[in-house]
């Protein structure tokens, strides 16, 4: 059970970094945006928190004490879905650019996906 917590753990990690990896490298980019890897990590990260909080509440079977914090999961939750949504629209707006133009009319999307990872890694770390 612990194992699987913390591979899980792993993955919501590698989930993050795919995130947040595009935003900072391409966050002054023409083109060329990662807005794929973006979707893939936002994705990853609903399905292992999804199995973080499954975890954690198979663990709460075992000790009452511990609780999980609902309206936590639940913004985290809401902020990954938006996040998918801006990388699926950012992607079906540039294929209507054709790479020889300014791809910049995106860039706002990709700041807001990494601003909403980045609120999200907040909530994680800090509201217990
Ligand atoms: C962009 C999306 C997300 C980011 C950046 C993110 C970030 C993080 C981080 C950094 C941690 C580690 C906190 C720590 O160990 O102190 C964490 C833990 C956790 N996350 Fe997420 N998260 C995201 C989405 C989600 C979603 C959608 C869910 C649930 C549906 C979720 C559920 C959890 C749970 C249950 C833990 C606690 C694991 C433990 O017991 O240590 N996360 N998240």
């Amino acid at each position: 059970m612990e194992l699987a917590k913390n591979l899980t753990l792993v993955a919501h990690f590698i989930g993050l970094a795919m995130i947040l990896g595009p935003f900072f490298v391409n966050m002054r980019a023409h083109s060329n945006f990662g807005f794929g890897w973006v979707l893939t990590g936002a994705l990853l990260q609903l399905v292992s928190g999804t199995y973080l909080t499954v975890l954690a509440e198979m663990g709460l079977a075992n000790d009452p004490e511990e609780s999980v914090n609902h309206i936590k999961i639940g913004i985290k939750l809401i902020l990954a879905l938006v996040i998918v949504v801006v990388a699926v629209i950012a992607r079906s707006r540039l294929k209507q650019i054709p790479p020889v133009y300014s791809r910049r009319k995106v860039l706002p999307l990709l700041h807001i996906s990494g601003a909403l990872a980045l609120t999200n890694v907040a909530l994680a770390v800090l509201w217990h």
